[in-house]
C-alpha cells in the first residue's frame, strides 16, 4: 500500500497577545483560574489587517519555499471562521502564494474538526494520484463575547501541511474512530460575530465523543493503547487536552502518564484556541518540543468538532523527520511577539464590520508579508507587500 501523510506542516500566529494575568486583574479573577484551572498564558490577537487568509498565507509560505509549488493541485481550506459565505478563503490564499492554476480549491466546514477530514480527503486522494500534493490549511479566529465564560479561551493561528505520498514527517494510518451526534454545544449562526455555546456541557460531549471514536478505532483495528507514544487533542484550552488524556488512558485501563500530552500543549499555552488548527498546532508542538526521538513511534489524534463530530486516528513519525520540522522559524515567531493592555485588546476584538458596500481602509497593523489592505464595495483587499 502507498504511504500517504504530512510531507511537512508549518503555523503562524499574530504578533499581539493579551497576557491571561491581564485579562483576570482586569476582571478580579484569580489568575491562577486560567493558568492552571483554564491551563493558559496567552491569547493571540490580530490586527485589523489581518484574518484567516493573511495567517492562512502566512503559515503556507515556508513549505512553498522550501518544498515548491509543483503536483500541488489541490487547496483544502478548513475553518470556522469563513469570511464569505460563498467563496472559498483558499481562493486568496492560492493567489497570494503563487500556485498553479490548475488547481482546485475548496472550504470545509464542522466547527473545529474539518481540518481533519481534510487531512483524510488528502491523503485518499494522492494514494490514487502520487505524484500529486494537497495543500491543506486550517485557520481561524477564536473570538468570543467579552465577559463570557469562553473569553480566556480565545486566540487565532493557522496550520500549513503538504499532504504527499512522500511523507517526510508522518504517515497517517488508514483506520479512523468516528463519532457524530447532533447537539447545541457550540454553534455560531450565519448573524453571529461570535459562537453561542453551553461551556461545561460542551466539555462533557467532548469527552463522550473522545471515548466513542476510541471504542470505534479499536473495533475497526487500530493500534492499542500500549502502541502510542504521544497523544494529541483538540486544544480549546491546554487544560481540556489534560481532561482527555486522564479519561483516556482510564478508559483504556492504563496508568496515568501525562508526559505522552503534555509536549503538544506548550504552543497553544501561548497562541490560544485555534479552533481548526489547534490539534495540528498541537501535533507540531509535540515534534517539536519532545525531547527523545521519536523516529518510528505512534502518535494518537484525537480531532473534536462541536455540534459534534469526533475523529481518533494515528500517525506513525518518520525517518529523518527532525530535518523537515521549523521548529526556529516557530520558536521565533512566538519569541516575538509584544503583550498589549487590556484597552488594546478591546480595540482589537472589535474588529470593524464594512456594512452596504463602504470602504474600509485598514493601518499597516500586521507583521508578516500579507495583510488585508482594506474592503471596497464588499470585495476583501489583500495584498502581498513584498510583490
Ligand atoms: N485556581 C486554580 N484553579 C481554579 C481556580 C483557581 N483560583 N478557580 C477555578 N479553577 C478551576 C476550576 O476548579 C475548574 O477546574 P475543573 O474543570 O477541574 O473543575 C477550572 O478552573 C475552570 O473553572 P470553571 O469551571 O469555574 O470555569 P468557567 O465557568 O470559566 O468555564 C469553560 C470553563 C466552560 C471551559 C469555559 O472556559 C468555556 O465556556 N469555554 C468555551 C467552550 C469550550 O472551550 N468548550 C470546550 C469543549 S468544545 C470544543 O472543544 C470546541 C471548541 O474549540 C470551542
Amino acid at each position: 500500500m502507498i504511504k500517504t501523510g504530512i510531507e511537512a506542516m508549518s503555523f503562524y500566529t499574530p504578533h499581539r497577545y493579551i497576557s491571561l494575568a491581564t485579562l483576570a486583574e482586569k476582571h478580579g479573577i484569580d489568575p491562577e483560574k486560567f493558568s492552571r484551572g483554564i491551563g493558559q498564558e496567552k491569547i493571540a490577537l490580530p490586527g485589523h489587517d489581518e484574518d484567516i487568509v493573511t495567517m492562512a498565507a502566512e503559515a503556507a509560505r515556508p513549505l512553498i519555499d522550501r518544498y515548491g509549488t509543483e503536483g500541488i493541485d489541490t487547496v483544502l481550506f478548513a475553518t470556522e471562521t469563513g469570511i464569505d459565505q460563498s467563496k472559498a478563503a483558499g481562493i486568496y490564499v492560492h493567489r497570494l502564494l503563487g500556485l498553479p492554476a490548475n488547481c482546485r480549491n475548496v472550504e470545509l466546514k464542522q466547527a473545529c474538526y474539518s481540518a481533519t477530514p481534510a487531512l483524510q480527503l488528502a491523503c485518499s486522494y494522492v494514494a490514487r494520484r502520487p505524484d500529486r500534493k494537497v495543500l491543506v490549511i486550517a485557520s481561524d479566529v477564536a473570538r468570543y463575547d467579552r465577559e463570557s465564560s469562553g473569553e480566556a479561551t480565545q486566540g487565532a493561528g493557522a496550520v500549513a501541511m503538504l499532504i504527499s505520498a512522500d511523507p517526510k514527517l508522518l504517515e497517517i494510518g488508514a483506520v479512523s474512530g468516528l463519532f457524530s451526534e447532533d447537539i447545541m454545544d457550540f454553534w455560531r449562526p450565519n448573524h453571529r460575530r461570535t459562537p453561542l455555546f453551553d461551556g461545561k456541557f460542551s466539555t462533557l460531549r467532548y469527552l463522550n465523543a473522545l471515548i466513542e471514536a476510541w471504542r470505534d478505532y479499536g473495533e475497526n483495528g487500530g493500534k492499542a493503547y500500549e502502541d502510542f507514544a504521544r497523544f494529541c487533542y483538540h486544544l480549546p484550552f491546554s487544560r481540556m487536552g489534560e481532561k482527555a488524556h486522564r479519561h483516556l488512558a482510564k478508559s483504556a485501563k492504563a496508568a496515568l502518564d501525562m508526559e505522552m500530552a503534555l509536549p503538544g500543549m506548550l504552543y497553544n499555552r501561548v497562541v490560544g484556541n485555534s479552533y481548526t488548527a489547534s490539534i495540528y498546532l498541537a501535533l507540531i508542538s509535540t515534534l517539536e518540543n519532545s525531547e527523545d526521538d521519536l523516529t518510528g513511534k505512534s502518535i494518537g489524534l484525537f480531532s473534536y468538532g462541536s455540534g459534534a463530530t469526533g475523529e481518533f486516528f494515528d500517525a506513525t513519525v518518520v525517518s529523518g523527520y527532525q530535518e523537515h520540522l521549523f521548529t526556529q522559524h516557530h520558536q521565533a515567531i512566538l519569541e516575538d511577539r509584544v503583550p498589549v493592555s487590556y484597552e488594546d485588546y478591546v480595540e482589537l476584538w472589535g474588529t470593524p464590520v464594512a456594512k452596504d458596500g463602504e470602504e474600509l481602509t485598514f493601518e499597516v497593523e500586521a507583521r508578516g508579508r500579507y495583510r488585508l489592505a482594506g474592503i471596497n464595495d464588499h470585495k476583501r483587499i489583500y495584498v502581498d507587500t513584498r510583490a
